[in-house]
């Protein structure tokens, strides 16, 4: 029978747009999802939307939508932004859908009828950002989780006995293989030793949710409807006999994956909701570091979040996969940088794995018309064939086995470690000088050193496959081989390479990045790093482009159009503008809209006041190229001079995005 393999996602919050951050998690249980696809397992692979709760209808609220519209547009940026990334999901789930709330009740009705869910009173802490009440906070305590503000609320709500499932948690995690990695399996045990308390798990104080089965005056939890999503996706609760069947196939699940600080509600609350369901509880819950950029875990409230969009724009989605699975020691925090991903693509991609392709399979064209060559038995073996069988053979075995413990960072290691080596026994060989040598002997052992490259090179391609599968489907078709995703490889091994094989046409997979990639990728986050586009916030309903253009110094498109009259270019020329680069930012005290800036054009620093603090946090700025009207006469805003006017456009909600560049331009340039 066939094995199966079910693995998940997080459904990710539909309140900011999709980031590195989310896409980490997304790639990683893509590419497990593909290797256990090559592995031959029936594979289900799950992710999805969360779109119940506080914290979604106050963002819908400050955006000026409703929530259902806010869901749909931000969830449909998610499901793009997987396709355009070609990620293997078999399905995305919103909880929204009918299908969803219905199951959930379900379940809810399930832990009832079970005896484990009372109705009582809930005075206390809640965290909206994190959906998370916070046992023993006192009015006006932060979130021990995010630091923010809690609210008190004070309800009749609907509670769930986790506290009589302590014993049955902690045998659980007795299998170390339960939570993972150790770490997080320790903390875990550790606050469930010293104690659970009853989770409320019902709020009446909005209506965002799904109602409470024979009570719809109050709304699921949101982590429990959250939860929920992994069975009811896979036909838990449905009537339908297909649905049944999926989930008895399905679940439980073989691996949830998720970031770091949402432990506690995968490993202690989920658990004990299917417990108390009578269900099967998950497999393995497997917990993986934050992605920090600029030191911080990069998140849209910190306003430090890169898109994923940039680099599938400028490098591809391979470069991204690659990046995040081979520098990020999986379960540990790791630092994304523009520099750091452009040069492990020029060192393991375009000069690794993309050179020792295009160099071996080039090589066969010219010296065999295209066809794999017969490697020789007899007087042309040398001593370094059999060190390269014998590394590829080690590799696949180890990378097998670190890679299934998800150390997808020495994995990677482990396969390119199998490139160098042969990158070595090519130098060291030198077929291109064989090449030129007619006799049979040189003929000969030039048909070994090629076929023993392009068996290595066959094996590095296979295993790399999940993790960077259109690079290596390509590579692969080059070889001759036909589509990789027939590819059995649990039984891959040396000597696999059909003799005579054909190969197909040659290119180069990986063309090199050269530094303006770096330029290019930063000034088109600079641009998008604005908190109107990130995070749509409580704003106040006044005309904010009537308060910009009264602190006046943001240049608004349309105010250059005023009645539509034309000016000649000699009217044009008098306006100076010229590239500048911002020194310093800060606040002008005692105003919510003006920053004072003091920005290099070159030949002098200039003290700009701009009324763009409500778009732009200051330190965001430091460092930003911007385009300054230089020969502005002087004014005074707020008893500071200003000299000069930054450009920027101005957006229907009157929010200034400012202009900027994205080749690299020398301060001090003049637009003309
Ligand atoms: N909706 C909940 C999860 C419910 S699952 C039943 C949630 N959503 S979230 O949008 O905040 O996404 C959290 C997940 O996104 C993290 O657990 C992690 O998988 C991923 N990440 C978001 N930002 C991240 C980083 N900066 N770094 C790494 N992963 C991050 O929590």
């Amino acid at each position: 029978m066939t094995r199966k393999f079910y693995i998940t996602t997080p459904i990710y919050y539909v309140n900011a747009r999709p980031h590195i951050g989310h896409a980490y998690t997304t790639i990683a249980c893509d590419t497990i999802a593909r290797r256990q696809r090559l592995l031959g397992a029936d594979t289900f692979f799950l992710t999805g939307t969360d779109e119940h709760g506080q914290k979604i209808e106050r963002a819908a609220q400050a955006a000026g939508k409703t929530p259902q519209q806010y869901a749909d547009q931000i969830s449909a940026e998610f499901r793009n932004l997987w396709k355009r990334m070609g990620i293997s999901n078999d399905d995305f789930i919103r909880t929204t859908e009918e299908r969803h709330k219905k199951r959930v009740q379900v379940l809810f009705q399930g832990i009832r009828d079970n005896g484990f869910i009372y109705k009582g009173t809930y005075t206390g802490q809640y965290c909206v950002s994190d959906e998370l009440y916070v046992d023993g906070a006192q009015p006006g305590d932060p979130c021990p989780t995010c630091g923010r503000p809690t609210e008190t609320v004070e309800e009749e709500n609907y509670f769930f006995k986790l506290s009589s499932f302590r014993d049955q948690l902690l045998a659980l995690y007795a299998n170390p293989d339960f939570i993972r990695p150790e770490t997080r399996r320790n903390e875990v045990i550790s606050f469930v030793r010293s104690g659970l308390r009853d989770l409320s798990i019902s709020r009446s104080t909005f209506t965002w949710g799904i109602p409470v089965p024979d009570d719809p005056k109050h709304v699921i939890y949101v982590w429990l409807d959250a939860l929920a999503n992994y069975i009811t996706a896979i036909g838990y609760g449905s009537t339908h006999p297909g649905a049944q069947e999926a989930f008895k196939k399905y679940w439980p699940a073989d691996v949830h994956m998720i970031g770091k600080e949402i432990v506690r509600f995968h490993c202690v609350y989920w658990p004990a909701f299917l417990l108390a369901a009578g269900l099967p509880v998950p497999k393995a819950i497997v917990a993986h570091g934050w992605l920090l950029f600029e030191e911080n875990k990069m998140s849209k409230s910190r306003g430090n979040i890169v898109r994923a969009e940039t680099i599938l724009d400028v490098l591809g989605a391979d470069a991204l996969r690659y990046f995040l699975l081979r520098e990020v020691v999986f379960g540990q925090d790791g630092s994304f940088s523009f520099d750091a991903l452009v040069q492990r693509y020029n060192s393991d991609l375009a000069n690794g794995l993309g050179n020792l392709a295009s160099r071996t399979l080039t090589m066969i064209n010219r010296y065999f018309k295209g066809e794999v060559p017969y490697p020789s038995h007899a007087v042309s073996k040398s001593a370094a064939d059999d060190v390269i069988a014998e590394t590829a053979r080690t590799t696949i075995r180890e990378f097998g086995t670190l890679f299934d413990q998800f150390q997808f960072s020495r994995a990677l290691e482990m396969a390119w470690g199998l490139i160098a080596a042969v990158d070595k026994y090519i130098v060291e060989n030198e077929p291109w000088t064989l090449g030129e040598k007619q006799d049979d002997e040189s003929r000969a052992r030039l048909a070994t050193v090629l076929y023993t490259s392009a068996e290595a090179l066959r094996i590095a391609t296979a295993l790399a496959h999940p993790v960077i599968p259109d690079a290596t489907a390509k590579i692969w078709a080059q070889m001759g081989l036909g589509d990789i995703k027939k590819l059995a490889l649990a039984d891959l091994a040396w000597g696999q390479l059909p003799l005579g094989t054909k190969l197909g046409e040659v290119h180069p997979v990986f063309p090199r990045a050269d530094k303006s990639a770096i330029q290019r990728m930063q000034q088109m986050e600079e641009q998008q790093r604005s908190p109107v586009v990130e995070e749509p916030k409580v704003v106040s309903q006044a005309p904010a482009v009537e308060a910009v253009a009264k602190a006046a110094p943001v240049a608004a498109g349309a105010d250059a159009t005023v009645d539509g009259a034309k000016i000649s270019i000699d009217d044009f020329a008098k306006i100076e503008l010229r590239v500048g680069v911002v020194k310093v930012a800060e606040r002008v005290p005692k105003s919510d809209k003006l920053l004072r800036l003091e920005v290099d054009i070159g030949t002098e620093v200039r003290q700009v006041v701009a009324g763009i603090a409500e778009a732009y946090a200051p330190e965001t700025l430091v460092g930003r190229k911007v385009v300054i009207v230089a020969n502005l006469a002087p004014r005074k805003l707020r008893g500071l001079e200003s000299n000069g006017m930054i450009v920027a456009a101005s957006l229907e909600d009157g929010k200034p995005v400012l202009a900027g560049f994205l080749e690299d331009v020398p301060i001090g340039a003049r637009l003309k």
